[in-house]
C-alpha cells in the first residue's frame, strides 16, 4: 500500500529487519540518526555503541545442588473451563539458582507462577518447598511459606500502591512478617535501598517519580524485605529497554550471591536466559517439552519447538528475517 511506518521500539535487533533509517532518543534528545545499516554496522555515540553491544552478562551454570522447589506432575486448570492449562508438570530449582521457563505467550508460565504462589490450587501434582509440602491454595499456607516465597512482575507500574512512597511500600513486609516499626524499620528500608542501588533520598518518592528501572529495582526490594528463600520473577525485565535491563539482571545476579536466594526466573527472551539461568525448562502449550542445565538445553540436537524459538529470537543485523524466512521456506518444500 506505499503506507509509511514509524516504528517506536527498544529492541533494535527487530528494527533492524524493518526499517530504512533509525532514530536514536535518550532523555528527550536525539542522540544519533543515520541509516539503520550505519547505525548498527557503525554506530558513532557512545550510548548506541552501548545499545548494539549489550548482553555483556557472561553467566556460567551453577554445579547441582538440593532443590528448593520440587514441582511434581502438576496440573491445573482454570475454574469454569474445560481443558488443562498445564499437564504433568515436573521440574526442580536448586538452592540458591535461577531456573528459566521458557515458552511463547500462552504456554502456561504465570499459570505455574499461580500455582506455585498458591493462588490456583492445582487439580493434581504437589509442589515441595524447603523440604516440606505446600498447602494447595494460599489461604492454608502459614505465614513462613507465604513470606519464603516472593513475586515481582512485568509491570513494576501496577505492582505498586501510586499513593504510598517508596519507603511505604518497602517497609510493608517489614512491618508484615517481621514487626519492625520506627526507626528499626527505617534503618533496615535504608540497608535495601542499598541493596539495589538506589540513595536514602528516594524513601519519600512516590511511583511515579522513579523510572522504569527504578520502579522494578523498588519491586525487588520489597521482595527482598521478605528475606525469601524463592523470588518468582514473571517477565520483570520485558518492559525495560535493553541497558536498563541489563542492569536488572546484573542486580538480581549480585543479589543472588548475596542472599542466596533462588530465582524461578520467567520469560519469553532467549538472550535474558543465556545471562542468567543455570537450568531451563521450555513450555509449549502447557507441557514440558525440554529441561536440564543451561548448556545441555541450548545444545543441538533440539527439539524442534525449541529449534522453532532458538532461530525466532533476531539477531542484530539486516537481513536476518529474510534469511530466517527462505531457509525455513527450503525447509518446509524439501519436506
Ligand atoms: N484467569 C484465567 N482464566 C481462564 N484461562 C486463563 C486465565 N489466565 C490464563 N488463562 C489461559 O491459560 C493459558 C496460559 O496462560 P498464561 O499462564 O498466562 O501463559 P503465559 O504466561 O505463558 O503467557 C492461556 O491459554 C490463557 O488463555
Ligand atoms: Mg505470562
Amino acid at each position: 500500500t506505499g503506507v509509511a511506518a514509524l516504528y517506536i521500539t527498544h529492541d533494535l535487533a527487530v528494527v533492524a529487519q524493518v526499517a530504512d533509517d533509525i532514530l536514536v532518543l535518550r532523555h528527550g534528545k536525539r542522540i544519533e540518526h543515520g541509516t539503520t545499516e550505519q547505525i548498527i554496522t557503525a554506530p558513532g555515540e557512545p550510548y548506541t555503541q552501548a545499545l548494539v553491544s549489550v548482553r555483556s552478562i557472561d553467566h556460567v551454570e551453577k554445579a547441582d545442588a538440593p532443590a528448593v522447589l520440587q514441582i511434581q506432575n502438576v496440573t491445573a486448570r482454570y475454574r469454569g473451563t474445560h481443558f488443562d492449562v498445564l499437564k504433568n508438570i515436573t521440574m526442580d530449582l536448586p538452592a540458591g539458582q535461577t531456573l528459566a521457563v521458557v515458552g511463547e505467550s500462552g504456554s502456561g508460565k504465570s499459570t505455574l507462577a499461580r500455582v506455585i504462589t498458591g493462588l490456583l490450587p492445582p487439580s493434581q501434582g504437589r509442589i515441595r518447598f524447603a523440604g516440606r509440602e505446600l498447602a494447595p491454595a494460599l489461604a492454608a499456607r502459614t505465614r513462613d511459606d507465604l513470606r519464603e516465597v516472593q513475586m515481582i512482575y512485568q509491570m513494576a507500574d501496577t505492582a505498586m500502591n501510586p499513593r504510598q512512597t517508596v519507603g511505604t511500600i518497602i517497609g510493608r513486609p517489614l512491618e508484615f512478617y517481621f514487626g519492625l516499626r520506627g526507626e528499626a524499620k527505617r534503618k533496615r528500608i535504608q540497608e535495601l535501598l542499598d541493596q539495589i542501588e538506589m540513595s536514602k533520598g528516594f524513601i519519600d518518592r512516590y511511583p511515579a517519580e522513579l523510572s522504569g528501572g527504578q520502579k522494578q529495582r523498588v519491586c525487588i526490594a520489597r521482595a527482598l524485605a521478605a528475606k525469601p528463600k524463592l523470588i518468582i520473577c514473571d517477565e520483570v525485565t520485558s518492559a525495560l529497554d535493553p541497558l536498563v535491563a541489563d542492569g536488572i539482571l546484573k542486580l538480581l545476579l549480585a543479589l543472588q550471591a548475596a542472599e542466596g536466594v533462588a530465582y524461578l526466573f520467567i520469560t519469553h527472551d532467549l538472550a535474558t536466559v543465556r545471562a542468567i539461568a543455570d537450568r531451563i525448562a521450555v513450555m509449549y502449550r502447557g507441557e514440558v517439552r525440554r529441561y536440564g542445565q543451561k548448556t545441555d538445553v541450548l545444545t543441538p540436537p533440539f527439539d524442534d519447538y525449541t529449534d522453532l524459538l532458538l532461530s525466532s529470537v533476531p539477531e542484530m543485523k539486516m537481513g536476518w528475517l529474510e534469511g530466517v524466512l527462505d531457509s525455513r521456506r527450503m525447509e518446509a518444500a524439501g519436506n
